[in-house]
């Protein structure tokens, strides 16, 4: 039995993302009805502020240096939401495009999890290395404009490129999505449906 942790990234009731993704699950989960879905909407989970108080706990305790108790426990809030991220199997991520990257709380999330040692490492002699490796993730990325790969458009995405970036960086490779755009337009509800088609395809070998 397989544990897959869906990010809803979208605090939209409408969401286009937010469809698709949820369409991939229904077809997962016919092809695989013993396996866990875990839904962390990061509009609605407690996240701690990522701010000046909790960097210092983190250095403080990673070098060994004197600490307080609020930063032992600031920093355990912290590697609590690293061990939920890195206890799954398989990962979905829904999400929006919000001027042109994706929604504040979702990059809050990401600068949690992004930590040396926890979830991407790095040496002088062999550079930086994700450490979530052998894992499968699913996308449905949403945006009001269009940004085809190949246009000068695609330059001012900096949705897909920096998430799949990201992604790549703390470790993953096998990595599929969907694309919903121009979701601003009357085209909105046709492109959902293909993506959601495509999706659907996606999650039978997923
Ligand atoms: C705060 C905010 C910022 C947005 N910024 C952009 C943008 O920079 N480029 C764009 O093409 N669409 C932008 N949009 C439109 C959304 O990308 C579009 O509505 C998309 O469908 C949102 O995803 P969702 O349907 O999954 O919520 C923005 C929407 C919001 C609410």
């Amino acid at each position: 039995m397989s544990k897959v942790l869906y990010l809803k990234g979208s605090p939209r009731d409408r969401s286009h993302s937010t469809a698709v993704a949820e369409a991939f699950i229904d077809s997962y989960k016919q092809k695989n009805p013993d396996d866990e879905i875990k839904v962390l909407n990061v509009f609605e989970k407690k996240l701690p502020a990522f701010d000046g108080f909790i960097i210092n706990a983190k250095y403080n305790i990673m070098h060994g240096n004197d600490h307080s108790d609020a930063e032992k426990n600031a920093w355990k809030e912290v590697e609590e939401i690293i061990e939920e991220f890195k206890s799954a199997d398989k990962y979905i991520i829904s999400t929006g495009m919000w001027n042109f990257g994706i929604p504040y709380r979702l990059k809050q999330y990401i600068d949690i999890i992004t930590q040396p040692g926890y979830t991407f490492s790095f040496s002088p002699e062999e550079g930086y290395s994700g450490l979530i490796t052998g894992k499968p993730i699913f996308i449905s990325y949403a945006r009001g404009g269009e940004y085809p790969p190949g246009t000068d458009a695609e330059n001012m995405d900096f949705q897909k490129r920096y998430l799949d970036f990201l992604l790549g960086f703390i470790g993953f490779t096998d990595i599929k999505s969907v694309v919903i755009e121009p979701t601003l337009t009357d085209q909105a509800q046709k492109k959902r449906e293909e993506a959601i088609e495509k999706a659907k395809e996606i999650a039978k070998s997923f």
